[in-house]
């Protein structure tokens, strides 16, 4: 039976917690504020969409809120006007929803029943030159992902089944920030792009017990749920490439119903590239030589899983970052930060601006992409012990092995300690 511990975060998005790690995967108060925090607002949005391609790495995918709130941003921001105007049928809408040769296409399937059809549906929007890579080496989780529902208003935990001190405050405590919601087309061209991508996903028997156990239900969208299973058990009924021919016809004839636009809406959403990688991150990464523009880091704590946080990873992560990106993560530990600064890159702290702190670290390789750099105190610190970092030479080791590595590096060491550095510090400003 597959370890699922859900609960609702304060913004009514859903929270989980692994038992392997004893780590909770998101902030009790509002696991997809977080994720809009540390991901999304330090993002120059402007400067990324005029690249021709926009290519991201969500390293530790889990139920993708890094990606799907990337997403839905550029969805509210630059797309949703696009669309509504893209509904008049003039001439000028076909050339933007343009084919090769839409007759072509409508003949082939209906006259010689033809199966090969090599034609998109073509837009000028924005998605078609994302092409983001979700790494996360728990598959049912990722699976999970395009099912889970966000700014639930009127939830009640009760029946927690797991024990985590550091959020029993937050529990039912809503009443401090807003609901963010991501759109369900969103998660539905999720779902659709891991249904195409991976071959078990709709026959899954773990993700299908999930889906329908009765305790889970209120943390998965019931609309999700019904695409599910009318592709499990009745594929006939949805059948992607006969509403695509429909729609087609509906652009010919120049006559668009109702039923066709909700769906066409769909198609320009699925123009996305998105690879879903389940296994560890290290080795999908290895064996990976693209660049990317944004890289979010969202592993668990590095104590928790030093693996992804030791400067090893963070060379290899320098491979695979193009010369304006950026690294983005929650962390703010000393270790990790040394790290970073060891594999070259220049860093500085993410400004939460609802809290007015800093709540993160970015690493870039040029030291003009850094708004916000490190302080005296914080730089002072990297030199301390607590700025030894995580050591993983050949990128294969086991998370114990690692903290063990360390454990002896800070024992043996003669650094000071960072609590005499603050008193001193303190002492001398
Ligand atoms: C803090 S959670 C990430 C939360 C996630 N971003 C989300 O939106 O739900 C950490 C994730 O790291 C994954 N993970 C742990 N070790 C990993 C590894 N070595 N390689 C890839 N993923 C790993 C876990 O399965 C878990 O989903």
């Amino acid at each position: 039976m597959y370890e699922f511990h859900p609960y609702f975060t304060n913004d009514g998005s859903v929270g989980l917690y692994s038992t392997d790690f004893n780590d909770i995967y998101h902030s009790a108060t509002g696991a997809l504020t977080e994720a809009y925090e540390k991901f999304i607002y330090p993002v120059d949005f402007n400067n990324l969409l005029q690249k021709d391609k926009i290519k991201v790495l969500d390293i530790c995918y889990g139920i993708g809120y890094n990606s799907k709130s990337f997403l839905n941003f550029i969805f509210e921001n630059y797309c949703r006007k696009n669309f509504t105007k893209k509904y008049s049928l003039s001439k000028h809408y076909i050339y933007k929803i343009h084919t090769n040769n839409i007759l072509q296409t409508l003949l082939g399937n209906f006259i010689y029943k033809n199966n090969i059809c090599n034609e998109q549906i073509y837009t000028d929007n924005i998605f078609d030159k994302i092409f983001i890579t979700a790494i996360d080496n728990d598959k049912i989780l990722s699976y999970i992902s395009p099912f889970i529902k966000t700014g639930v208003k009127n939830f009640k935990n009760v029946n927690i089944d797991f024990e985590y001190n550091a959020i029993d405050k937050f529990i039912n405590n809503k009443d401090k920030i807003s609901h963010p919601k991501i759109n369900e087309l969103i998660n539905y061209l999720i779902f659709e792009k891991i249904r195409e991508n991976s071959n078990d996903f709709t026959q899954n028997k773990e993700l299908n017990q999930l889906i329908n156990n009765p305790t889970f239900s209120q943390y998965f969208d019931s609309n999700i749920k019904g695409i599910y299973k009318s592709y499990r058990y009745k594929p006939y009924k949805n059948n992607p490439r006969r509403d695509y021919l429909a729609i087609l016809h509906n652009i010919y004839y120049r006559y668009l119903s109702k039923r066709y636009k909700k769906r066409l809406k769909r198609y320009q959403l699925q123009d996305i590239n998105f690879r879903l990688k389940n296994d560890d991150a290290r080795k999908v990464l290895l064996e990976d030589y693209n660049l990317y523009n944004l890289i979010f880091l969202d592993a668990f704590t590095p104590s928790k899983c030093p693996c992804l946080w030791s400067y090893e990873f963070f060379k290899l992560l320098k491979e695979h970052l193009e010369e304006d990106g950026l690294i983005l993560t929650y962390s703010t530990s000393a270790s990790i930060r040394a790290a970073m600064v060891e594999a070259g890159f220049e860093i500085g702290n993410i400004y939460n601006e609802r809290l007015n702190k800093f709540t993160g670290t970015v690493a870039a390789k040029n030291k003009n992409q850094i708004k916000y750099p490190l302080s005296e105190y914080d730089l002072g610190l990297l030199k301390t012990k607590a700025g030894i970092f995580y050591r993983d030479e050949n990128l294969n080791s086991l998370n114990e092995a690692i903290n063990e590595t360390r454990k002896i590096e800070v024992e043996n060491s003669n650094r000071i300690s960072s609590s005499h550095y603050k008193k001193y510090f303190n002492q001398s400003h």
